[in-house]
């Protein structure tokens, strides 16, 4: 199959939405995990509108990522800047890959906690925070070098569908 020059807009679109959702997550993450501490007490939570958003957007980042991943294999994505090292190639490769980990994995393990009742499952959810939180900063800081130090354009990739 030969490689696409850019994204769709649908790869776009998602990118985007899952961005979005995933900073949500973070910055709405008090109310579940004060929900979590009654549950793990013995007590029953309140599903209040913002715990609730919790829930339905992670299960979202979970449907919009493996659609992502039925995309980048059906349709493919565009390969990196030829100018690019081969080192710092792979490097992004390997990140894109552990984001796509951490959209899978995030929800599966906060919904076996939050469905379940789990406790070991909620750790593991809390444990993965910081590796999301340092690859999602990696990711921004690699754009914002592509865009002004680099000046290669590497942004409008997501920005502007190409076939
Ligand atoms: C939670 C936030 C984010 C996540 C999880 C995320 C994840 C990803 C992933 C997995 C890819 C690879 C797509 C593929 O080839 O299948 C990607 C590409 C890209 N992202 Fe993000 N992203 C996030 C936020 C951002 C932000 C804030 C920016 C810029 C300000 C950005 C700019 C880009 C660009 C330019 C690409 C294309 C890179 C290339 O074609 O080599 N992303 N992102
Ligand atoms: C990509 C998706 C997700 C992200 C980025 C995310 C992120 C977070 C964060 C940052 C916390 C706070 C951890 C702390 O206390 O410091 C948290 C807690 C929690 N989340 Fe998620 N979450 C996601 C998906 C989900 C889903 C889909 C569910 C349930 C269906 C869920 C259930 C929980 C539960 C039960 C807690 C409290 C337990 C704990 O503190 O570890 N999460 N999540």
């Amino acid at each position: 199959m030969s490689l696409p020059k850019g994204y769709s807009r649908a790869q776009i679109a998602l990118h985007w939405v899952v961005a979005v959702l995933i900073v949500l997550q973070f910055v709405l993450h008090e109310p579940i995990a004060e929900a979590w501490d009654v549950i793990e007490d013995g007590g029953v939570a309140a599903f209040d509108p913002v715990v609730a958003m919790h829930v339905f957007g992670g299960l979202a980042v979970l449907v919009f990522a493996a659609w992502r991943l039925v995309l980048r294999k059906t349709r493919g994505a565009p390969p990196p800047p030829e100018a690019e090292p081969a080192p710092l190639k792979l490097a992004a490769h390997l990140g894109h890959m552990a984001l796509y980990a951490l959209m899978i994995l995030m929800p599966i393990t906060g919904a076996v906690a939050w469905f379940g009742g789990i406790e070991a499952s909620a750790e593991v959810h809390e444990a993965m925070k910081p590796a999301m939180l340092i690859l999602v900063a990696v990711h921004l800081l690699a754009a914002l070098w592509h865009q002004f130090w680099l000046k290669d354009g590497l942004m409008l990739r997501m920005k502007r569908a190409e076939k």
